[in-house]
């Protein structure tokens, strides 16, 4: 593993990449924040576990506006009944009396399998924008295994789009309408998180079934991830990140490419199970006002 990371690295930086493309080893880029004896961080590895005790949370040491983070994570197999893992990026900028913090998050919610397969998990999505999520899409993730090997999962941002993508193709964009009052996340600094842990109060068939902790213990593996981000360091970051020289202002990254499109779309009609934007009963009509405006 070593020696293929020394060589990635050479590799990249013969092409010239940018400074800021880490093939980053856990252990340097990530810390344990709860359940210290459930978090196992190597090099290019994570364990996290979740027991009848604990769970684990793990974040990156490192703030960002933009870029993106590919993660391959391989989720608890098995009966993972109301085990959720979550891998999300969010600024920190909460207080008490105000929460105006951004976010975009997977969530992969357990379930028991009523055939036998290990393809029943949830996959949900949101995006927090000035303390605001209410904006979930659910995929049922059975056009692969999850659980048998390592998945990639990308969360690209850039000032246009934030994208959440499996094994690299998209499944779902929520496009920068702030020009029409709608908000997007550009000027808060975010960082990367990583947890599981026990939601038997809800995550699972709406709560109705609970942990089976006779299966216990939990574990989500992790494999060697990637950043390509623009680092924050201080307020002047959000004007150097916003600025128009970054890789992720390219006409390329505007828009999805057709194939793109046409493959996002295709997963969206076959797995597609929850869309706040056609929730009428939750919305009583007044949909939020992205809901009638393209994504892609
Ligand atoms: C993960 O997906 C991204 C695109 O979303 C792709 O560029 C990258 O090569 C993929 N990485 C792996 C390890 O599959
Ligand atoms: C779990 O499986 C059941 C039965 O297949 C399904 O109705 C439910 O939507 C699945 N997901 C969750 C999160 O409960
Ligand atoms: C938990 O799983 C065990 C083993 O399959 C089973 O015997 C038991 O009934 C399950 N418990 C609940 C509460 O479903």
């Amino acid at each position: 593993m070593a020696t293929a990371r020394v060589l990635f690295l050479a590799i990249i930086s013969l092409i010239g990449l940018q400074q800021a493309l880490v093939n980053a080893t856990f252990a340097s880029r990530m810390k344990c924040t709860w359940g210290y004896d459930n978090c196992q961080i190597g090099d290019d590895t994570v364990k996290l576990i979740l027991n009848k005790w604990s769970g684990a949370a793990i974040e990156g040491f490192g703030d960002f506006i933009y870029g993106y983070i590919d993660m391959r994570i391989k989720l608890v197999p098995g009966n993972s009944a109301a085990v959720v893992t979550t891998y999300y990026t969010s600024s920190e900028w909460k207080s008490k009396d105000s929460d105006n913090h951004d976010e975009i998050d997977f969530e992969f919610l357990g379930n028991v399998s009523s055939d036998g397969t290990d393809f029943y998990y949830t996959l949900h999505t949101n995006i927090f924008v000035n303390g605001v999520g209410n904006r979930e899409e659910q995929f049922r993730m059975s056009w692969y295994n999850p659980t048998s090997d390592y998945h990639n999962y990308t969360i690209f941002w850039n000032p246009y789009m934030v994208v959440w993508s499996v094994d690299g193709n998209a499944i779902r964009v929520f496009r920068n309408y702030e020009d029409q009052g709608i908000p997007f996340p550009k000027y808060k600094p975010q960082k990367v998180y990583t947890s599981i842990w026990n939601a038997d109060d809800w995550a699972c068939q709406g709560g109705a079934v609970k942990t089976n902790w006779t299966y216990m213990p939990f574990v989500a593996n992790y494999l060697n991830y990637v950043e390509n981000v623009c680092p924050y360091s201080g307020p002047n970051s959000v004007q150097v990140c916003n600025d128009l020289s970054n890789w992720y202002f390219n006409a390329q990254y505007k828009q999805l490419t057709a194939d793109q499109l046409k493959t996002m779309n295709d997963i969206r009609s076959k797995y597609l199970v929850y869309n706040y934007c056609t929730d009428t009963k939750r919305f009583n009509g007044n949909f939020p006002p992205e809901c009638s405006k393209p994504q892609y």
